[in-house]
């Protein structure tokens, strides 16, 4: 495995895979890697060539400066996996390579960033945009992976590589989640024993929910809000939305898309969905 901190050595080594007619498969990643980031990897090292995964903790994409503080950083022991899981170029660019000062771009994905995570973290999807695109830039036509934990985010970066025409597949990866339900996240290293079984709160919802035939969408948001209030999760929002515009469904609609769930446990924030209805 080559490690390359230089966005030009990375932007040349994909371009030298495409000449020699290998297929490129994007891994982006924030670090703190786990069987959820293995799962992507796994899925690009099935299907293309040259594997590529990137591990930068964009400061642009966090609205709160204790979290960005606070973000779990392994460099060395996910370099270890990244070897072991059969990557062939981890890209660890520095904040200087990246995002050389003064940074005056940014990219807006319009309504679509703008409710469920965009109201409680304002800015947070333009730097999620911004940065998957310079990424898309510098490495080149791709697949790309991504996770569907981060439903919106998942839906941001599509729409982001159709509206500006990137030469991109995107590969969107199911949830994996532990032996208890509990989706895999990096934040997730920041609960203690106590938070985790507040934590387990939010896939049991999400089961609950989907269990509950026939429901209106207002039913199932009463119902998830409930769940969470019990398993003491600090809610951000409850939503039963469409799958294609993520759009939070009226209250009277039939409780039929992707329930999309976010609280606060013990201070870490959580997120996870799931499909309802048919
Ligand atoms: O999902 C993540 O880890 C990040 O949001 C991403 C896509 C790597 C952009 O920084």
């Amino acid at each position: 495995m080559r490690i390359l901190t230089q966005l030009d050595e990375w932007r040349s080594a994909t371009a030298d895979a495409r000449l020699a007619r290998q297929s490129v498969g994007l891994v982006p990643t924030m670090g703190a890697l786990h069987e959820g980031h293995r799962s992507l990897v796994a899925a690009a090292r099935a299907e293309c060539d040259v594997v590529v995964v990137t591990i930068f903790v964009n400061p642009r994409q966090f609205s709160n400066s204790t979290d960005l503080a606070t973000y779990p950083r392994e460099l060395e022991h996910d370099a270890e996996l990244c070897d072991e899981w059969g990557v062939d170029l981890l890209v660890v660019p520095s904040l200087e390579e990246m995002w050389p000062d003064p940074v005056l771009t940014s990219v807006h994905v319009g309504a679509l960033s703008e409710h469920l995570e965009g109201v409680g973290r304002p800015g947070h999807f333009d730097g999620v945009a911004s940065v998957v695109t310079k990424l898309f830039v510098v490495n080149g036509p791709c697949r790309a992976y991504f996770g569907e934990k981060d439903f919106q985010q998942l839906a941001v970066v599509r729409q982001l590589t159709r509206d500006l025409g990137f030469d991109v597949t995107i590969v969107a990866c199911p949830i994996v989640r532990d032996e208890e339900g509990l989706a895999l996240s990096s934040r997730n290293a920041r609960l203690s024993a106590s938070s985790r079984d507040s934590a387990l709160g939010l896939s049991r919802t999400l089961r609950r929910v989907a269990a509950a035939s026939g429901l209106s969408a207002g039913a199932a948001r009463e119902l998830m809000v409930t769940s969470l209030a019990e398993a003491q999760v600090e809610t951000a929002y409850a939503e039963i939305v469409s799958n294609e515009t993520l759009t939070p469904l009226g209250d009277d609609e039939a409780a039929i898309g992707r329930a999309v769930i976010a609280g606060f446990v013990d201070g870490v924030r959580l997120l996870d969905n799931g499909p309802v209805g048919k």
